[in-house]
């Protein structure tokens, strides 16, 4: 319900309509009692500039940033967090008073979530896999580094992007291999945690190359696709036996994290985990 007091945020994105975080905070809404409403805009290219400039206007309290805004919107905010700059996109645009900060909740959201659901695996002091070495991997390796990880091997199709992404993040503790042969296998086999970051299993695709039958019992398997909700990465560790999540829990947690810049009230994360994940599993 919309009233004269209810405070509005929102999500800049093109496209917006399959977006899950209106559904998402609005239950954040409800777990804090507070009066917010977050209305999903979609915002071309060429209108972020102008769509951003107007939040102060229209007294809107934060948006998300999706794609393909993330990355550009860094040169059109005055005031961008640390943790945004090394990642290299905003996905949280906060309006203080007029002012307009750029921050970037998805690593917070991610680091929250491995520390939830791998509480005593003990990934922390090992070496960890990261498959990819997109956009999504540079929030990955920023909330590992964060942990203090001991080692962070990326495996990508493409090694000179693995190599690049190493050298501006992780130079001290990375190391960039190609997502096969024999370097691979012995990162699978040294894991204490394996993260696919790649697109692969969006549409069910496997992951080529990944032979789970190699790791240490204890280690921790996660995907950051949580549509479908389990990949075929996701199902080869959970006939092994390993412990695994999906990327729905990073998405509330990161989805909280804003709510609560925006705010200043934590929402609960379980009771929205646990609505989306009802709808993830049953559409209809
Ligand atoms: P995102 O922002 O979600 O990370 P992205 O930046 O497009 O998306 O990155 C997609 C990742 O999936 C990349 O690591 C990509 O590998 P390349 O860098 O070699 O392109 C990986 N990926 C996508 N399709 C792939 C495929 N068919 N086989 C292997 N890796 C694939």
């Amino acid at each position: 319900m919309i009233s004269g007091r209810s405070q509005v945020l929102g999500v800049f994105g093109d496209p917006v309509s399959h977006s899950l975080s209106p559904p998402m905070h609005a239950e954040f809404a409800r777990s804090t009692g507070m009066d917010t409403v977050y209305v999903p805009f979609r915002v071309q290219p060429h209108h972020l500039e102008t769509a951003l400039g107007a939040l102060p206007a229209l007294s809107i309290l934060g948006v998300n940033l999706t794609v393909p805004h993330k990355e550009s919107a860094l040169q059109l905010l005055p005031e961008v967090a640390p943790a945004a700059q090394q990642i290299g996109a905003i996905n949280t645009v906060t309006n203080r008073a007029g002012d307009l900060v750029g921050e970037n909740t998805d690593a917070e959201g991610f680091l929250a979530d491995l520390r939830a659901q791998f509480p005593e695996q003990g990934w922390e002091g090992k070496p960890t896999l990261i498959l990819g070495a997109g956009g999504a991997a540079r929030a990955v390796i920023y909330a590992l580094r964060q942990a203090g990880v001991p080692r962070l091997v990326v495996a990508n199709r493409t090694w000179e992007k693995a190599r690049s992404l190493v050298e501006a993040l992780c130079p001290d503790t990375g190391e960039a291999i190609p997502m096969e042969g024999a370097g691979l296998e012995s990162a699978i086999s040294q894991a204490g945690l394996i993260v696919n970051t790649t697109s692969l299993g969006l549409k069910a695709e496997a992951l080529p190359g990944i032979d789970l039958t190699r790791v240490h019992a204890g280690t921790a398997i996660y995907d950051l696709i949580y549509n479908p909700f389990e990949t075929p990465f996701l199902r080869q560790a959970k006939d092994l036996g390993l412990p695994r999540a999906n990327g729905l829990g990073m998405l509330v947690r990161q989805g909280a994290a804003s709510y609560a810049r925006w705010t200043g009230r934590q929402p609960m994360v379980a009771p929205t985990l646990e609505r989306l994940r009802d709808q993830l599993k049953d559409p209809g």
